[in-house]
């Protein structure tokens, strides 16, 4: 079973964004080391149900395979969407989880200059350090999730754990406007490259 922290202590109700209906499904997701992990940790101290696909992929056999150059998995998301667990209300963590069948979908972002160091602080090699970094600089995640109604995105770069916790919590409790997807651009910084 994919470890899920259960029992959720915050009544979600009332979304004008969601017809008033309450978001079952929450996507968190973002490139890597734009704070998904961080943030999941205090929503579990919270209470919150929280299933991270990392966990999922593992029992579910979604699973492809081995890409050498990426040193990541490929995963077929049409499998796992069969073996999300039956909890709700329920947030799935990961930075493919916006291709899921969400109601909400909730993008953690950072400023390229500063994810390239949170990424190189893994010791992560250039290449991956660099796609990732040109990934979010583009908008990548965020522009695959735009087909969904309700995205939302938050910027970490400046603020604390503590501080992007809260406003997840805030979108999920119907004070989502303030973090509508398309105000974040860091396409500044691609014209700094060349
Ligand atoms: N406001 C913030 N929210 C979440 N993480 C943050 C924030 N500010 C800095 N970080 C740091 O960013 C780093 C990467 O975060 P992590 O949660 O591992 O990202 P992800 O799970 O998306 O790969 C961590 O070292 C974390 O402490
Ligand atoms: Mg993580």
């Amino acid at each position: 079973m994919a470890k899920i922290v259960q029992s959720c202590p915050v009544i979600v109700t009332d979304l004008d964004y969601l017809g008033g209906e309450t978001p079952v499904l929450t996507a968190l997701t973002g490139t890597p080391g734009t704070g998904k992990s961080s943030i999941t940790s205090l929503l579990k101290e919270r209470g919150f149900a929280v299933c991270n696909l990392n966990d999922l992929v593992e029992e579910s056999g979604a699973r492809t395979t081995y890409d050498e150059e990426r040193q990541t998995w490929n995963v077929d998301v049409k499998l796992l969407r069969g073996s999300i667990p039956a909890v709700r209300p329920l947030i799935l963590v990961g930075h493919y989880s916006h291709l899921l069948p969400v109601d909400i979908v909730i993008v953690t972002r950072c400023h390229p200059d500063v994810l390239r160091r949170r990424l190189e602080d893994r010791g992560w090699n250039q290449r991956k350090v660099q796609e990732n970094v040109e990934a979010e600089a583009l908008g990548v995640i965020t522009a695959e999730a735009m087909d969904k109604s309700n995205v939302f995105e938050i910027d970490t770069t400046s603020a604390s754990p503590a501080e992007s916790c809260k406003a997840f919590v805030n979108i999920l409790q119907g004070g989502g406007d303030p973090y509508r997807a398309g105000t974040i651009d860091w396409s500044e910084v691609i014209m700094d490259w060349f």
